[in-house]
């Protein structure tokens, strides 16, 4: 008989934030560790404290309706996201699934047949299980939209309501806490209309992140912004819908409650080439600019790469809208900072939502290496804008204090070690900072099997 350290062990942390209900929900990216340099992105640059919940983005589904990998290395990053569990015991991951195969979305062969669900929802649960996810994220894009027929939009509430009893059931099972189940939702109303039984998968689902983005981009012929708060002066017909204010408005409307619902905050910026020497909102464009360094797409850039073009350009803030721009030269970005975010965390507060989704983690200052703000400027100033308690910092070991408790880690591997001095607690290292764990009462850690045992 022993008892498992990590989840089971219910370690003690120096000190252990609790967030009542408001979600921080952060959307990592399996390909953002493709990006040279400082762009490099991988599970071992998230920050376990930052957010309530990560989402590791992208999982797919087989031809024979299984969830599997996207990457050759997802195994050994699913790996590294979830050891984070150790440091933070209330951090909670999820696991997104979609994707495009031959620019079909899987989902519309999957839900295609009652047996086809069935058999994709033993393989996602066994698979969560498996590489110690704590839910799913469904990323569909949309039913009824890109050869998905009218019907996929029935078929994905009884995928809902089939994943969801499915889940409770197997936690009954296995004695687990249930996984978690949410979706990435499209925003504008026609979208949702063909798309969507709202208040169907809305009761069914944990919480929803309505992509509150890419309202406006380099399809369009003028400058317009990304994520907006609300319609700009010049909005005309189904434009008066691309904004944020919109789009929630309509899914509350039709029926989701407030607490499941999460906007999401862009750490990006959509870009447009600018054909005149007019560089406001609304002025004539034709194309993206061009492709950041680092994420190397025309068409957005990271919130990393804004701050290097804003260094010597002209930011300017929409009013009506609630956010900034910048332009030099012949280009223009439409993107956030952390005044458009304090906006927008006022707003939700204001609207009692469930709280928030980022994406992406990998497109904030993660490393704090090109904006002079510190690490993860945009995602640790939302945090703050939400009230959310001051990160445990206290843990972290200052390289000048000879206190032996917080500097035990200063210079070892990330690991669990004994504690010399008390043998019913034990430290885990992790970047350099210590934490202490206490072992379950009538517990002691033995370093042999690494865990808390029977004396
Ligand atoms: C939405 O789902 C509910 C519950 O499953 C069902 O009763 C209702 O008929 C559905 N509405 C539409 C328009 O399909």
């Amino acid at each position: 008989d022993f008892f498992l350290l990590g989840p089971l062990a219910f370690g003690l942390l120096l000190s252990l934030q609790i967030v009542a209900s408001t979600k921080l929900v952060c959307y990592i990216t399996n390909w953002a560790q493709y990006r040279p340099g400082a762009g490099k992105f991988t599970p071992d640059n998230v920050d376990p404290f930052l957010c309530t919940h990560v989402i590791f983005t992208l999982a797919t589904i087989t031809k024979d309706n299984q969830l599997t990998t996207v990457e050759w290395n997802d195994v050994e990053m699913y790996q590294s996201l979830n050891r984070l569990k150790n440091v933070n015991p209330a951090l909670k991951t999820l696991l997104s699934v979609g994707g495009w195969v031959n620019g079909v979305s899987p989902f519309i062969e999957m839900v295609s047949k009652p047996e086809n669900r069935e058999k994709f929802i033993a393989s996602a649960l066994s698979f969560l299980r498996t590489h110690e996810f704590d839910g799913m994220d469904l990323a569909w894009e949309f039913p009824g939209h890109n050869g998905s027929p009218p019907q996929d939009k029935q078929r994905f509430t009884a995928l809902i309501n089939e994943l969801k009893e499915a889940m409770a059931k197997e936690a009954v099972d296995t004695k687990k806490t249930p996984l978690l189940l949410s979706a990435k939702v499209a925003p504008l109303k026609s979208t949702v209309d063909i798309a969507y039984n709202v208040s169907a998968i809305a009761s069914q689902l944990d919480f929803l992140s309505i992509m509150t983005y890419d309202y406006h981009g380099h399809w369009e012929s003028v400058t317009g912004h990304n994520s907006p708060l609300y319609p700009s002066s010049i909005d005309k017909g189904t434009h008066l819908l691309h904004n944020i204010d919109a789009s929630v408005t309509y899914w509350l409307e039709q029926g989701a409650p407030a607490d499941k619902l999460l906007m999401t905050f862009p750490t990006f910026g959509r870009t447009f080439h600018l054909t005149t020497s007019a560089q406001g909102l609304g002025v004539p464009t034709n194309g993206p600019a061009e492709a950041g360094p680092y994420t190397r797409d025309a068409g957005f850039w990271s919130y990393y790469e804004i701050c290097s073009f804003i260094s010597d350009g002209t930011v300017g803030w929409i009013e009506e809208q609630k956010v900034p721009y910048a332009a030099r030269g012949q280009s223009w970005v439409g993107f956030d900072n952390q005044e458009s975010f304090t906006a927008k965390a006022q707003w939700l507060t204001v609207k009692d939502l469930g709280g928030v989704s980022v994406w992406t983690l990998d497109f904030d200052d993660f490393g704090g290496t090109f904006c002079s703000e510190g690490d993860y400027p945009l995602v640790n100033h939302l945090r703050n804008s939400l009230g959310f308690p001051p990160k445990p910092t206290t843990t972290k070991a200052p390289t000048t204090t000879p206190d032996p408790i917080t500097s035990f880690c200063v210079g070892r591997p990330d690991g669990l070690y004994p504690n010399p001095t008390d043998e019913t607690t034990y430290f885990q290292c992790f970047r350099g900072n210590t934490y202490l764990h206490k072992c379950q009462p009538g517990l002691i850690y033995q370093d042999s099997c690494k865990c808390c045992n029977w004396p």
